[in-house]
């Protein structure tokens, strides 16, 4: 069968990203990363997709007049690439309805907190502060409003006395680098379809491994 063709955005380090490039390595795998951009010239995720032999690309927002203006340039790169899903990545944009709109069921986030709980950024400040025992991560697909969206799956992790903003992230990031490889598997295999504004997944693919929810530790 063949292996849905994958763009991921990203800004920074790329650790998640880097997640998705070693679990595509699998010839099984449903998915193929087949471009990396990147509104930042440095970012680190830029070199680990070329090690790799990722084609990639960056995209300097700053030269453009409107936002809609930059999305158009990426949106066209992906389109060129034969892109069919678009994985954010630390992508630290925020998109316009244009391009969520235009992406709509093929664009999917992870973000640093279980949602709907601490949209936004700083999560794991805020979750220190507001004492949860229990924090995570969330892969979901876009929506404009956000870090809202259908959601694919969770993984939670413990907050652990004594934890800061750091040791409680890289915790966080420990259980994003299981689940964002899960939730691509899901999503491009079929398996977790949106209805209705939730995600339907089949139970065939659940029985397995129980995807949808994955405690790390
Ligand atoms: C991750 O915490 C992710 O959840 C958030 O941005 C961070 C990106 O880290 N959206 P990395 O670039 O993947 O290492």
């Amino acid at each position: 069968m063949a292996r849905t063709r994958v763009g991921v955005l990203i800004s920074g380090r790329g650790s998640n990203l880097q997640a998705l490039l070693d679990a595509t390595q699998d010839p099984v795998f449903p998915a193929e990363i087949t471009l990396v951009l990147s509104n930042k010239a440095g970012a680190l995720g830029l070199e680990r997709a070329r090690k790799m032999d990722v084609e990639t690309g960056f995209i300097d927002h700053t030269l453009y007049e409107s936002r809609k203006d930059f999305e158009q340039d990426v949106d066209a790169r992906l389109v060129q690439a034969g892109v069919e899903l678009v994985c954010l990545a630390g992508f630290m944009r925020i998109l316009t309805p244009w391009f969520v709109e235009k992406w709509r069921d093929r664009l999917i986030n992870i973000h640093p907190s279980l949602l709907p709980a601490f949209k936004g950024v700083h999560t794991h400040d805020r979750a220190l502060e507001a004492g949860v025992r229990v924090h995570g991560c969330t892969v979901h697909y876009v929506r404009p409003e956000m870090d809202e969206g259908p959601i694919i799956g969770q993984a939670a992790a413990p907050v652990l006395p004594g934890d800061t903003p750091d040791t409680l992230s890289e915790r966080v990031l420990r259980a994003e680098r299981k689940l964002y490889p899960a939730c691509l598997k899901l999503v491009a295999s079929s398996g977790a379809r949106v209805s209705a504004e939730r995600v339907r997944i089949p139970d065939s693919l659940t029985l397995d491994g129980d995807e949808q929810l994955i405690n790390p530790s």
